[in-house]
């Protein structure tokens, strides 16, 4: 929980004060209480804190813990840097069992107060539901930033908040993040909100309304499939909606194709789009955006049973095209090609944004920093990146073009949902697979493989687990588009 005052107080268990190394060989001590001024003065006199980046020096002035905390010259100070640093301050050993801390800034520019509201809720998350609970180490501190407040931080919150749903989402078990789990999460986001509304088809409407790849995905299961449909009217008097897409496949075993030992323990987060598409909702909601949005989560879990799809099968889409199953584990793009076939048929938005952990090849391609962007419309793509930098939600353009179609080309159907042979170029062909589906809809596909989760110890100021990538994009999208 973060609260803003105006000076410090040193009324708190422990003082976070973060100095960048101008002030320190200035001897700049301005930002803090004179109580603390000589303390310092005589550290910094030493030689034993100089303020680089990182360095931390614990004091104990008048029986209050004092963290100093450098975070380099100024002109090399990035966003990124300092939330991991003050991220890494919060954690160490000094302030871990604290559980209010004040917290000083080298500068209180709305950037930097930004940053370290991020470094906090964003850096200290941490997925502990089925941990003892750790006596050395107090979670969901009280941390007072001494900043004006301003809307624009009550803002930030909100949107961490938002981040952070999205990974308890991806984080609980498949077992209880199942499609009933999402509508309910759904349910109470939206609950009192009039201008919502809210379309959900179960097993029997898909059926009759002829979504087959959604139903064939979800055919080895004995979860409800689901599509949810949030149309959120912010701006009445506008007709044009963006629609946002997320892939919401609560486990992917794989399919018949069944995914080996080593590539199936972290599928709980195949669902990361609608995760994402949730978040971004929460935001929208709570932020009250004059925009207007529709929500689409397509869910289904790719399970294994007798009554499984299988290898070779033809399906008819939604949309008419008929696609030839050549791998069960290649199920996203097949729930995501029926929401966005329906999506667009039924909601005719003027823009439309799916997010999906769609390729293990887009992980080969670019890592785990930066989600795969492809898209057909230079003003999303450079709305998109735009937006990425601002957010440090990182977006980077993989190509389409108009000869990938032949990738998709199916003997015996219109498509098929693999590329080409030994997975070459895995990430741009899926997304050629989707765009056949948009009907030359303005479309942007964000593939979050890579980035919807750490898998190990911590990625940039992202725990273990969810990182809710795309929450930070999608709404700094939406609030400037
Ligand atoms: N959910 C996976 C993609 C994935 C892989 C997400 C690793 C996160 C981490 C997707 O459904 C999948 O299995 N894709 C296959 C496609 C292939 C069979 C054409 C892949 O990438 O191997
Ligand atoms: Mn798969
Ligand atoms: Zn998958």
């Amino acid at each position: 929980m973060i609260t803003f005052r105006p000076s410090a107080k040193l009324d708190k268990q422990a003082l976070l004060v973060a100095f960048s190394q101008e002030q320190v060989r200035g001897k700049n001590f301005s930002s803090v209480p004179q109580a603390l001024r000589k303390s310092i003065a005589d550290i910094v006199g030493g030689k034993q804190f100089l303020g680089e980046n990182g360095e931390t020096f614990p004091l104990l002035v008048q029986k209050q813990l004092v963290l100093l905390v450098g975070v380099g010259e100024t002109r090399n100070i990035n966003l990124t840097t300092l939330r991991c640093t003050l991220r890494r301050a919060l954690l160490s050993a000094p302030l871990k069992k604290a559980k209010e801390v004040e917290l000083i800034l080298h500068d209180q520019s709305s950037a930097v107060v930004a940053a370290a509201i991020e470094a906090v809720i964003l850096g200290t998350y941490r997925w502990s539901k089925y941990q003892a609970p750790n006596p050395n180490f107090i979670e969901n501190k009280k941390v007072f930033i001494v900043a004006q407040a301003k809307p624009a931080y009550q803002q930030a919150v909100t949107i961490c908040e938002g981040t952070n749903l999205a990974r308890d989402l991806i984080n609980e078990n498949a077992d209880v993040v199942t499609s009933d789990y999402l509508e309910k999460t759904i349910r109470s986001i939206i609950k009192d909100k009039k201008n919502v509304k809210l379309e959900i088809l179960n097993r029997k409407e898909l059926k009759a309304k002829g979504l087959n790849l959604h139903l064939a995905v979800n055919q080895g299961s004995n979860k409800e499939p689901k599509l949810i449909i949030v149309q959120y009217t912010g701006l009445p008097v506008h007709k044009n909606y963006t629609a946002l897409v997320g892939k919401g496949v609560t486990f992917d075993t794989g399919g018949l194709n069944i995914k080996p030992t080593g590539s199936m323990e972290t599928m709980r987060t195949d669902m990361s789009g609608s995760a994402a598409v949730i978040g971004t909702l929460y935001n929208t909601v709570k932020l009250n955006l004059r925009k207007n949005v529709i929500f689409v989560c397509g869910i289904a879990e790719n399970a294994i049973g007798s009554a499984a799809y299988k290898p070779g099968d033809v399906f008819v889409s939604y949309a008419g095209k008929s696609v030839e199953i050549l791998n069960t584990d290649a199920e996203g793009r097949l729930v995501l090609a029926d929401a966005i076939a329906y999506t667009v048929k039924n909601y005719k938005p003027s823009r439309l944004i799916d997010i999906a952990t769609l390729t293990g090849a887009c992980v080969v391609a670019l890592g785990h920093d930066y989600t795969g962007l492809v898209t057909t419309d230079v003003d999303l793509s450079r709305q998109l990146v735009h937006s990425s930098n601002e957010t440090d939600d990182r977006v980077w353009r993989l190509p389409n073009y108009p000869e990938i179609k032949e990738a998709v080309k199916s003997r015996v159907a219109d498509i098929k949902n693999v590329g080409w042979p030994k997975g070459a170029g895995g990430a741009i062909t899926a997304a050629e697979f989707l765009r056949q589906f948009t009907d030359d809809t303005p479309w942007a596909h964000l593939d979050i493989a890579g980035t919807a989760f750490v898998d190990g110890q911590c990625r940039f100021y992202f725990a273990h687990g969810g990182t809710g990538a795309g929450v930070r994009l999608l709404t700094h999208f939406l609030q400037n588009n």
